[in-house]
């Protein structure tokens, strides 16, 4: 990476704003996967050991511009303190009076954490002066909130222009796996495009054909592409005015030599259920009146082959409803798949990573992406505004 990292900066007598990505899935008050949280610690651990006083700022949820106990992140606190085996104050505010008597008391070796930074609209408006308030709390910044860093929000992008600002070691992890995936990829190097909906994916797959040698397409998404090929759809989820694109993504893989792989037979349902009668069919024979919600067998097969001997992966969204198990074994075929190719595994996206962790592979898999839209727009080509702003080397 191209930009400074903690490594470079000297933390002994410093008080560091550090933003990170908290924004961790909830039950009621209970935290059903504290990924993110762990993924921070080699961060956290690092400063602390190089004797500086942490700050953390983060967001939760999508509170709309207003305190709401639901999206404290009080139990957050509890959890990473818990995981560091130290206390962790915590601030009921992450500006004005009580973060800012919160900062002033902090001393070298303790952990602060700030109440959810979108219970004030200005976060997420990029404000100025809201930036300016939160960097006066510390001496120096670092953004380890890879999840976040496609926005260009105060506490991400805005902090910068007031504080020296460096990545922490989750964000340069991020970037370094991920800029496999669209700087000089080694090949073969096979990506697999799945989830429910093309529109999501279209600047994905659009960068990602000028990059790979092979595109897998399977889930929700490939209904559209089976469409544009002519075949009747029955009652699957297609987008209908994502058609002509899907054609053209067709004709493109076509004419840069890229190999396009789609389902060649599905799961077909008669109704979206986890008890739906169910049978595989051809994709070109799915019968009216029913729905393709997972890949076939000879999919499956037929992708594991072509991942065999790739020397990259990037894998973004399933390849059914894997969330149901008997629309489960096409994403499992594919996890098992990439999982044992001795390919270089990056894996990205919610849904990817939970059936990955279902099929309980993820230790086989080299980076798991702690970033969603993140990592998708990283996968576009975008440049992400949070890192673009942090010091170069
Ligand atoms: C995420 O979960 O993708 C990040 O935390 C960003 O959240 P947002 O989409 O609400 O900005």
């Amino acid at each position: 990476m191209n930009k400074k990292t903690i490594r470079d900066v000297d933390y002994a007598g410093k008080k560091v704003l550090v933003r990170v990505d908290y924004n961790v899935p909830m039950d009621g008050a209970a935290i059903t996967d504290d990924t993110r949280i762990r993924a921070t610690l080699p961060t956290l651990r690092h400063l602390l050991a190089a004797g500086a006083a942490v700050i953390l700022a983060s967001h939760l949820g999508r509170p709309k511009g207003g305190p709401a106990p639901e999206f404290s992140l009080a139990p957050v606190a509890r959890r990473l303190s818990d995981l560091l085996g130290q206390e962790v104050l915590f601030a009921a505010d992450c500006v004005g009076p009580a973060a800012e008597a919160a900062a002033k008391a902090l001393r070298t070796g303790q952990v602060l954490l700030l109440e959810n930074l979108r219970f004030h609209k200005e976060e997420e408006k990029n404000d100025p002066e809201f930036a300016r308030q939160l960097a006066s709390l510390a001496d120096t910044y670092v953004n380890d909130a890879f999840g976040v860093s496609h926005r260009a929000h105060a506490s991400v992008e805005g902090i910068t222009k007031y504080l020296p600002a460096v990545a922490g070691f989750l964000l340069e992890k991020e970037i370094d796996f991920l800029s496999r995936a669209v700087e000089s990829p080694p090949h073969p190097y096979v990506a697999i495009i799945g989830g429910a909906k093309v529109s999501d994916k279209i600047g994905v797959i659009a960068n990602l054909l000028t990059k790979v040698d092979t595109l897998i397409i399977g889930g929700g998404m490939a209904n559209t592409f089976l469409a544009a090929q002519g075949f009747a759809t029955g009652k699957s989820l297609v987008e209908a005015d994502k058609i002509d694109l899907a054609a053209s993504l067709l004709k493109e893989a076509k004419a840069k030599g890229v190999k396009l792989l789609l389902p060649v037979d599905v799961i077909v349902a008669d109704r979206f259920a986890a008890d739906a009668d169910s049978k595989v069919v051809g994709a070109d024979a799915i019968p009216e009146g029913w729905m393709a919600l997972d890949i076939g067998p000879a999919s499956g097969a037929a992708f594991a082959a072509a991942l065999a001997g790739a020397k990259l992966i990037v894998w973004n969204g399933p390849m059914g409803v894997f969330e149901m198990d008997a629309f489960a074994r096409g994403t499992t075929a594919v996890a098992a798949a990439v999982a044992s190719s001795g390919a270089v595994s990056v894996i990205g996206g919610g849904d990817s990573v939970a059936a990955i962790e279902k099929a309980g592979l993820q230790d086989k898999i080299s980076h798991i992406s702690t970033g969603g839209g993140a990592s998708l727009e990283f996968l576009e080509g975008k440049v992400l505004p949070g890192v673009a702003a942090l010091s170069d080397k």
